[in-house]
Parts: structure tokens; C-alpha cells; sequence
């Protein structure tokens, strides 16, 4: 049995996928935690388990303690006024905050949203495009995600620093005693400050609606659905947690995935110069099959006993759907270890599947092809500046990630 969460797990898991997908595809695991959780690691079951109403997402469901208490791996768990989110609820409580939120973050408004995804692209690599190199994690993927999700919220540009800031602390926090100072104290205290700023936010925008997400919270709540304060907090919370870290790690990991593989990348940039955008949009899909930033989808706990894969889940029992294993399953990819930016035929997982499917799809959709598009064309012969091997994973139970992507390229003139 491989290793799992070592540091060389971190930097390269999918060998011990393969052997748990073949050898142990429902496994109960002990985690760094020290909580158990079966681990679900082939396609078929992952979808399955994804879309069973059986398995709940309300840690007050899990057998053990710790988990009730608050270790889902979500900042803000200890936080009981920013639990009643999305990822943490079922039905009917989830039907009802979800048609809610969904009114206002509708694919229209997200489109309406381009050329500021474009804007703030160009602006980012305005700021290095002169130098010959960059930190691509901390100078492009970081900032973009949080400034576009900031808009999108209503969250007024000169208050976006502030969430600049918390977002690093919690990301820092995602691994902890490998994250350049984030303690759990300083992610709690993070997480407070933002939760504070967002109810006041909230409050001073019901005087003053605008065509932002949150005026949109507003309005559906006062039209008669019943949205209270401390669930508009949460919603506002969680969407910039789950539309953070993952899009910075989607960027990350996809331009990492396009160096490594040349002509894979000449076939994209050739396409892009042409002006033909159709491969850039399987390309989007197919980097988050190949190398996906979400490891694991968020916990799930059994509510009555159960069976996946034939193995017997009892009541109570955490389990947690490995996407990125059941993304590289040859029971459902051709050649899955291969990566194929024209792949049609690609249902993966890398956004869930089921009521919790990925709200922000949209987004992140737009927020990746706004990127890959800019770097390519912009920076044509990008390439790393390390060695692979120097390269550093952040390596989480929920996310995976690079922590610095060092490249370099002809300054632009
Ligand atoms: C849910 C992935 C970007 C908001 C999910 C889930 C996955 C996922 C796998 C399901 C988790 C589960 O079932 O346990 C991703 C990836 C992204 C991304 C890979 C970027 C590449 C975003 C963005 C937003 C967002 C940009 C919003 C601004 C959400 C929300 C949920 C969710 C609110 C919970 C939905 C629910 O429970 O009904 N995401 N996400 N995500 N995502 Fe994303």
C-alpha cells in the first residue's frame, strides 16, 4: 500500500490512486487527522456515492466527535454563525438556499462578467510582462480569483485588499506547518474579520442595492423567500472560499500541465492564434480531469447503513470522494494518464456531480480560458524556471496545489 498524504504523495498522488483504485477502491483510511474516512476511489462509485441522498453533508451526522465539532476542512468550521452553507447542508434547507443563490449567480450574469475577468487578466500580467519572469502563483492565479469573486460579490475595490489578505491566511492554513506562518488562531481571527465585514456589507447595501450578488441575496430575500442574516453571511463566505482556492489552483496546476507537455500547448497556442476558440474550451476540461485542484470532494456522512462498491458503510461513517482518482479511471477514460486538450468524450468529476455540483462553474470556466488564453498569446514562449522536481505542492485532504510557479519568457516591449 503507497503512502498517502506524504510530501511525495503531495507531489505526485495518482500512482497511489492507481493502486487504490485497483487494489482497495472503497477504503477505510486513517487520515493526518487522526479521524477514519472511507476513501472512494473509481468513477463508477464516486458518481454514485456523489449523487446518494443517503450520505449527508451536515457533520452533525458523523459517528466520531471531532468531526460535529468542526474539522471539515473548511476555514470557518469552528465559526458556527458561517456553517449553514451550501457545502455543509442537505434538503430541504440546501433546495431552498441554492434556488436562492442561483437566481442571482445565473450563467448570464456570469457572461455579463467577461470583460472584467478580462481586464483584471491583462491588468495582472501587465505588472510582469516587462521583467522576463514572475511568480505565476503569487502574481497572477492568487490575485485574479479573489478580485473577480470580490466583483462579483459587490465587495467595493478599495475593501479588496482586506479579503486579499484573509483569503492568504487561509490558504496558508490549508497545510498546516508548511504554510509561511498561518496559524490556526490567525486563520480563526481572518475568518471572524471577514464574516464581520460581510453582515456589515450586507447591511449597508440593503439602503443602496446595486446589480451585485449580494444586493441580489438581498432582493430575493425580501421578496419573500426567507434568507436570514447569518445564512447570507455564510453564503457570501462560502462562495468566496469555494471559488478561491480552487480557480487559483486551476490555473496553477493547468499551466504547469501545459508546460510539461509541448506540443500539447503549440496545438493549443496555434489554435488560439487562428482565432479558433473551440479547442481551449475542451482544453479547460480536460486540465481539470488530467490535474484538477479539488483532491477530494468535502465530506459526506453516512445517515443509515449502506453499501459502495460492495463494501459496507455503517451509519455515522465520514466518506470522502476522491475525484482526482476517479478522474484517472481506465474503466471510464481511454487512456487516462494521457493528456488529450481535444478530449470529447470527458464527464469528469472535477466539479462534483449531484445537488452539490459546482455553483461557480460558470466562473471558473470563464476565469480559465480568460487566463490560459492570455498567457499563451501573450507570453508565447513561456516555460518554467525550475527544475520540476524544485517545484513545491501544497498538498491538502480537500485541494492540491503548486505553492510558487516560477517562469520565464521574453519581456514584452
Ligand atoms: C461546489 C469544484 C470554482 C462555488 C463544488 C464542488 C466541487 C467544486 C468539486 C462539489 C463539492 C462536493 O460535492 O462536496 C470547483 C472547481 C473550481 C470551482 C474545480 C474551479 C476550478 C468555484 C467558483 C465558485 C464556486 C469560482 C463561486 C464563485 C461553489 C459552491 C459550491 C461548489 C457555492 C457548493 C454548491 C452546493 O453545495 O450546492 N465546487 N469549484 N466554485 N462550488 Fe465550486
Amino acid at each position: 500500500m503507497p503512502e498517502l498524504f506524504s510530501w511525495q504523495f503531495a507531489t505526485d498522488p495518482y500512482p497511489a490512486y492507481a493502486w487504490l483504485r485497483e487494489h482497495a477502491p472503497v477504503r477505510w483510511t486513517t487520515l493526518p487527522s487522526g479521524v477514519g474516512a472511507w476513501l472512494v476511489t473509481r468513477y463508477a462509485d464516486a458518481r454514485q456515492a456523489l449523487a446518494d441522498g443517503r450520505l449527508s453533508k451536515n457533520p452533525v451526522h458523523h459517528a466520531g466527535e471531532s468531526l460535529a465539532k468542526g474539522r471539515t476542512g473548511i476555514p470557518g468550521e469552528r465559526n458556527a454563525d458561517l456553517m449553514t452553507h451550501l457545502l455543509n447542508i442537505d434538503p430541504p434547507d440546501h433546495t431552498r438556499l441554492r434556488r436562492l443563490v442561483s437566481k442571482a449567480f445565473t450563467p448570464r450574469t456570469v457572461a455579463v462578467f467577461e470583460p472584467r475577468v478580462r481586464e483584471l487578466t491583462d491588468g495582472f500580467i501587465d505588472a510582469f510582462a516587462g521583467r522576463g519572469e514572475a511568480d505565476l502563483i503569487h502574481e497572477f492565479a492568487f490575485p485574479l480569483p479573489i478580485h473577480a469573486i470580490c466583483d462579483l460579490l459587490g465587495v467595493p475595490r478599495e475593501d479588496q485588499g482586506d479579503f486579499r489578505d484573509w483569503a492568504g491566511m487561509m490558504v496558508r492554513h490549508a497545510v498546516p506547518g508548511q504554510g509561511g506562518g498561518g496559524t490556526r488562531g490567525g486563520v480563526a481571527r481572518a475568518v471572524k474579520k471577514m464574516r464581520a465585514y460581510l453582515v456589515e456589507l450586507i447591511h449597508r447595501k440593503r439602503g443602496d442595492l446595486g446589480d451585485d450578488l449580494i444586493s441580489g441575496l438581498i432582493r430575493a430575500s425580501d421578496h419573500g423567500e426567507h434568507l436570514t442574516e447569518n445564512e447570507a453571511a455564510a453564503m457570501a463566505f462560502i462562495l468566496l472560499f469555494a471559488g478561491f482556492e480552487t480557480t487559483v489552483n486551476l490555473i496553477g496546476n493547468g499551466v504547469h500541465t501545459l508546460l510539461a507537455h509541448p506540443a500539447q500547448r503549440a496545438a493549443l497556442q496555434d489554435s488560439l492564434a487562428a482565432g479558433d476558440g473551440t479547442l481551449l474550451e475542451t482544453a479547460v476540461e480536460e486540465l481539470l480531469r488530467y490535474d484538477g485542484p479539488v483532491e477530494m470532494a468535502t465530506w459526506r456522512y453516512a445517515t443509515e447503513p449502506l453499501e459502495i462498491g460492495g463494501r459496507p458503510v455503517a451509519a455515522g461513517d465520514p466518506v470522502l470522494v476522491v475525484l482526482a482518482a476517479a478522474d484517472r479511471d481506465p474503466a471510464r477514460f481511454d487512456t487516462p494518464d494521457t493528456i488529450d486538450l481535444a478530449r470529447r468524450d470527458n464527464p469528469h468529476l472535477g466539479y462534483g456531480h449531484g445537488i452539490h455540483y459546482c455553483l461557480g462553474a460558470p466562473l471558473a470556466r470563464l476565469e480559465a480560458r480568460t487566463a490560459f488564453a492570455a498567457l499563451l498569446t501573450r507570453l508565447p514562449d513561456l516555460r518554467l524556471a525550475a527544475e520540476p522536481d524544485d517545484l513545491r505542492w501544497r498538498g491538502g485532504l480537500i485541494m492540491r496545489g503548486l505553492r510558487t510557479l516560477p517562469v520565464a519568457f521574453t519581456p514584452e516591449a
